[in-house]
């Protein structure tokens, strides 16, 4: 008998599709979910997803070694779809058996969720819109996230609330999907649940756990913010087609915006190319974040957090932190 039977029968969707023991997965989250982290999510009852990011096949190739070393549940491997090097991660995920890979940030390129389905993984994804949406799903999608401008990381224009309404009267009934962005609480997921959402995917939340190997400045910095200092990037000039980030504000948010600005210079002059800019803007976070998460650099890094930033006030374990959401969630729904 389920400690929480009202949850887990709005969840039963999403943890058959996961093969956990709760729909709660815990984002992708460069440099912090690595295998500790997604171990302990994973053993938590949780599912645990990989960070690829830039990692080459190699390192992605060890890290799943390593993480499988560690548990014995479901966790999944996040891959970004931009990553030059797509096609030979996913071919180390099908080396191991991964069961469920999830392509982010941006539009999976020709062929790869048909490699992915090949091995016999699922594919979950995300979309900004709901056309895309509808077509991810008919193209081969198993699962999709929504994910709201509350989330820490890249995000788009549109806040969680919105989304859910958008989506889940339209997807639900025939669709998995899970909702990711500024979830704090327990009572959070049971209404995304009651809407329709098979399970909810939360970041900021589990950043900070005692598992997760993130430098104890960068902790702290989570500890003291407030909702309010996790801010999004400007975009300075529009030909730069910056994904806006959010992050708890420091030197690094300014140094990005003046970065922005060299960047646009050399666009001008013609010393760059659209592609090389681009390339150098996504570089500047993917250090900076590094520099945050491991080095603890909360000055110049990029901390890059949710709001729900500010409902974070102590380090606490995994299991402990799961268990409150689940027990939030069941409190609420017992309550209506
Ligand atoms: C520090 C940090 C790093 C992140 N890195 C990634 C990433 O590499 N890939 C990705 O798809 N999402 C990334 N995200 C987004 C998370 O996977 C997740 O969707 C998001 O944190 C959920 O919203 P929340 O932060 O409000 O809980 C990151 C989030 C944070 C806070």
């Amino acid at each position: 008998m389920t400690e929480f039977p009202k949850t887990h029968a709005l969840m039963e969707r999403g943890t058959d599709f996961l093969g956990s023991e709760h729909a709660v997965l815990c984002g992708a989250m460069s440099w912090v979910s690595e295998r500790t982290l997604v171990s302990a999510i994973s053993n938590a009852g949780g599912f645990g997803v990989i960070a690829c990011g830039a990692m080459t096949p190699d390192l992605l190739d060890t890290e799943i070694a390593a993480t499988k070393a560690l548990t014995s549940k479901p966790f999944g491997v996040n891959l970004i779809t931009m990553h030059p090097q797509l096609f030979d991660l996913i071919d180390i995920c099908a080396k191991h058996g991964v069961t469920h890979v999830v392509l982010a940030g941006g539009i999976p390129p020709k062929g790869s969720v048909e490699a992915i389905k090949a091995f016999g993984a699922k594919v979950i994804v995300f979309a900004p819109t709901l056309a895309l949406a509808k077509k991810l799903l008919r193209s081969g999608g198993d699962a999709l996230v929504i994910e709201g401008m509350e989330a820490g990381g890249h995000i788009g224009p549109v806040s969680t609330s919105v989304l859910a309404q958008e989506f889940l009267p339209e997807l639900s009934e025939d669709h998995l999907v899970f909702v990711a962005g500024g979830i704090g609480r327990g009572q959070a997921i049971a209404s995304y649940l009651e809407m329709g959402a098979v399970g909810v995917q939360l970041g900021t939340r589990f950043a900070c756990a005692q598992e997760s190997i993130a430098h104890p400045d960068f902790k702290k910095a989570f500890f003291r913010a407030n909702a309010r200092d996790a801010i999004t990037s400007v975009q300075v000039d529009p030909r730069l087609p910056v994904i806006p980030v959010r992050a708890l504000k420091n030197k690094g948010t300014e140094e990005f915006t003046a970065k922005q600005i060299e960047v646009a210079k050399r666009l001008d002059s013609g010393e760059i190319e659209m592609g090389e800019a681009q390339l150098q803007i996504e570089h500047f976070w993917a250090g900076a974040l590094r520099r945050a998460v491991i080095d603890g650099d909360v000055e110049s890094g990029s901390i890059m957090a949710g709001q729900s930033v500010g409902m974070l006030k102590e380090e606490e374990p995994v299991a402990d932190i799961m268990h409150k959401l689940m027990l939030q969630c069941e409190e609420a729904l017992s309550k209506r």
